[in-house]
């Protein structure tokens, strides 16, 4: 594993560094999730998700929602807007650097460990270019606020690499190395569980038509509260109740990271009730970002149903494969929804 992820991977180190890495990455993902300008962004994706279809009679959703949650985390990330090329770069290389991680630790030419570690190289690559690229951008325009390292999104306070690189980033005392790696492993978090489970809503919520109603009607209530095109935010969010519970059931049956197995490196002391369904992990290693993850599934949601019906081919599955894949991709019938609320 220290091959693919690296020596300073957040998954990997335990102890005060892990603390440290994992502090980074708690405060920025907690943040994040309840900002304007992650709501703005997060909907803008969804918009161009639900007109993209437009016209269409079918699409093969697994492949969609990886771009979409990709699309999201390299923006929140590292400001990388839908649709530029160095994101499909970084989508192509993170499909290449995930498959090495389920495969058998063997370095030769065209192996797909060999591959995964030569692609994590070129995504530490790219991330370390962007950075040269900030650094150059501060200096030359000396006299800006310091905290502030790249100039080219003026919303908010900066991506995450923005705050990793300014003075936070000091405070936390993160090498040049620990903050690429931070940023992988933010990815490698946040993009494939998210679209598994994305795709796990469409294919379970396709079967059960009473649920879906529900779901329906409480967006359509959210809808009815708000102006024309108002964009939602973190109250309405709020209000989404049983869709909560849909994305929670929805975990339950489908068992998205199956893969990650620990040990415990000493004993403690058990006095805790036992949980039967942990999705996000537990303890010191516990997903700092599942409330993130809570927040793009609603959102998206809201989109989908309000906008479209769909269907499923009868013998589609999903699949353990060992990620979850589907077996026609999960090829969707879509038919637009022309009602008044939207
Ligand atoms: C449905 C969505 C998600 C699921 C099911 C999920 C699940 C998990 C699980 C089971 C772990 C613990 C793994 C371990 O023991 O090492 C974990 C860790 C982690 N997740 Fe998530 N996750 C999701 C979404 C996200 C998102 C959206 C982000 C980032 C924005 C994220 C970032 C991370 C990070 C950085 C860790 C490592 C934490 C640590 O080692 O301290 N996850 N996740």
């Amino acid at each position: 594993m220290h091959g693919i992820l690296g020596k300073h991977s957040l998954l990997l180190v335990s102890g005060e560094q892990h603390k440290k890495l994992r502090n980074v990455a708690v405060s920025f993902i907690s943040a994040s999730k309840a900002t304007a300008d992650f709501h703005r962004c997060l909907e803008e994706l969804c918009t161009a998700m639900m007109e993209s279809w437009k016209g269409r009679k079918e699409v093969s959703f697994h492949k969609e929602a990886k771009e979409f949650t990709m699309s999201l985390m390299v923006k929140t990330l590292l400001s990388i807007k839908p649709g530029d090329v160095i994101g499909s770069r970084i989508l192509e290389d993170f499909l290449t650097y995930m498959k090495g991680f389920v495969s058998l630790p063997l370095y030769f030419p065209g192996s797909p460990y060999a591959m995964a570690v030569k692609a994590r190289a070129r995504l530490s690559s790219t991330v370390k270019e962007i950075m040269k690229e900030r650094k150059n951008k501060c200096i030359s325009s000396s006299g800006d606020d310091q905290n502030r390292i790249s100039d080219d999104h003026s919303e908010g306070v900066g991506d995450f690499l923005d705050v990793i690189m300014g003075k936070e980033g000091s405070r936390w005392g993160l090498s040049d190395e620990e903050q690429v790696s931070i940023v992988l492993d933010i990815l490698l978090g946040g993009y494939e569980t998210t679209a598994t489970l994305m795709s796990l809503l469409v294919y379970f919520l396709a079967q059960y038509p009473i649920a879906l109603q529900t779901l329906k009607e409480e967006h359509q209530a959210i809808r009815r509260s708000k102006q024309d095109g108002e964009p939602l935010n973190w109250e309405d969010y709020n209000q989404m109740q049983f869709t909560y519970n849909v994305i929670c059931e929805t975990l339950r049956y489908g068992n998205v990271v199956k893969f990650v197995h620990r040990k415990a490196i000493r004993d403690i002391e058990y006095k805790g009730t036992h949980k039967k369904v942990t999705p996000f992990g537990g303890g010191a290693r516990l997903c700092p970002g599942y409330g993130l993850a809570q927040v793009e599934l609603a959102f998206f949601l809201h989109h989908l149903v309000l906008n479209y019906r769909w269907k499923i081919k009868g013998d589609e599955m999903p699949l353990a494969y060992p990620y979850v894949e589907f077996k026609r991709g999960l090829l969707l019938k879509i038919e637009p929804i022309n009602n008044s609320i939207n």
